[in-house]
């Protein structure tokens, strides 16, 4: 039987379960326990069928042709960007830019606003838990401009320390980027606060949501955040999509990205002049696909309602915690005040990758590892760790199926 603590007319796990294929299928024989959302979720049977709708129904290339399958696919894809708009209440539809997800996004904004920005001597701001994808692209860019990276600090429990970073502000300070959920602990990160503090000292703030936006309510303009971006598979869409935000005024002032067809208005040999946003940083045949399919996945987010989903995540948070504090010699790293779904552990004396290894031959999907942030698991003095993620699909019945192959894989590898 299904549990849930959330179960009414409005929220029925089941149901959701119904929805996702994948769910259904077998791995090593046992029934697949998908707790690897952090790093992709699964995909409802909408957005499966939204795929091959388009494939089978109105495949063409957008913007340029006038007949009828082109004017349909432009018309599905342009959909794609107001129903976006509306998800991370932007206040203009061209301030939606449609990348290949959220390492574009940062290398785009590093790579244009931070070239024509930054100088020798500048300063730009990061957290200790940052992903490598908000991590690289700065640093490239402070070796190419000579520039200083700085790291704001976070606690034993893994909160950012903000007492801390207001001392790290000089009048060298060009860029803050932050993380607003970690993918390694859950933090979220009170980046309302961050971007005011910011703002006081007029330095700008890129948000990477790309943990955050499935989960909690996005409104960039109540942020105030100057860009913010996220990724289409972990929103339950395909992969290969994803949106930059930007302030209109900032998108407008800064160089274009790549060169191409679309991102033009006129060319000769001699020059050329670019495309209105947010054509300007489009640059050649999108993904177009999947940007469609991008956009029955926000809609399907939104018909089940987030605040639905936050209460029942937030209900396998607890329970899971619970039960893993429970298993001797277990350990779990990433405490914050404010969590998501997500649950990070090590254990004395066994590799995560053994655990991940054995859990794997019982049907249940857990990542292992440094998660792409090994400076963070360096400042937490761990090689790395597992890490199971929560999905509105999810159930309590599934923790406890994946409890007790835990103890028994601890007890086969002490
Ligand atoms: N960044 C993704 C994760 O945390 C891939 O797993």
């Amino acid at each position: 039987m299904i549990t849930t603590a959330v179960k009414d007319k409005t929220f029925d796990v089941a149901e959701i379960r119904e929805q996702f294929p994948i769910l259904h299928r077998l791995v090593k024989g046992k029934p697949l326990v998908y707790f690897d959302n952090a790093a992709t979720s699964q995909k409802p049977q909408v957005v499966i069928d939204k795929l091959v709708e388009y494939y089978s129904g109105f495949n063409a290339n957008i913007h340029r042709g006038i007949h009828t399958l082109a004017e349909e696919a432009t018309a599905a894809f342009e959909e794609a960007r107001d129903t976006a708009q509306r998800f991370l209440g932007a206040a203009h539809r061209e301030e939606i830019i449609f990348t290949k997800g959220t390492t574009e996004g940062i290398n785009l904004v590093a790579s244009t606003w931070g070239r024509q920005n930054i100088s020798a001597g500048d300063e730009i701001i990061i957290s200790a838990m940052e992903h490598h994808s908000n991590i690289v692209p700065w640093q490239i860019l402070c070796l190419e401009k000579g520039a200083t990276l700085k790291v704001i600090p976070i606690d034993d429990n893994g909160d950012i320390i903000l007492e801390e970073f207001k001392k790290l502000f000089t009048s060298k300070t060009k860029f803050v980027s932050v993380v607003h959920v970690s993918n390694s602990l859950g933090t979220v990160n009170p980046v309302k606060e961050i971007i005011r503090i910011a703002h006081d000292f007029g330095v700008l703030v890129l948000v990477d949501g790309a943990q955050s936006t499935v989960h909690l309510d996005i409104d960039v303009v109540a942020l105030d955040c100057d860009f913010f971006v996220c990724s289409s598979h972990k929103i339950y869409g395909p992969t290969g999509t994803g949106v930059l935000y930007g302030k209109r005024s900032l998108l407008e002032a800064m160089p274009v990205f790549q060169g191409g067809g679309e991102m033009i208005k006129e060319v000769t040999f001699a020059s050329t002049s670019y495309n209105d946003l947010p054509y300007k940083y489009e640059a050649g045949t999108p993904n177009i696909a999947d940007t469609i399919a991008f956009k029955t996945a926000l809609d399907f987010v939104a018909s089940v309602g987030k605040k639905n989903v936050r209460t029942h995540e937030n209900d396998l948070l607890a329970y899971a915690t619970a039960r893993l504090e429970e298993i001797a010699g277990l350990r779990i790293i990433g405490k914050g005040k404010d969590k998501i779904s997500v649950v990070s552990f090590v254990i004395d004396k066994v590799h995560p990758s053994d655990i991940g290894t054995l859990l794997d031959n019982r049907g249940i999907a857990v990542r292992t590892g440094n998660h792409c942030t090994q400076p963070l698991m360096d400042r937490l003095c761990v090689p790395g760790t597992i890490r199971a993620s929560f999905a509105m699909y999810n159930t309590r019945d599934e923790i406890d199926v994946f409890t007790t192959a835990l103890e028994k894989s601890i007890t086969l590898l002490s």
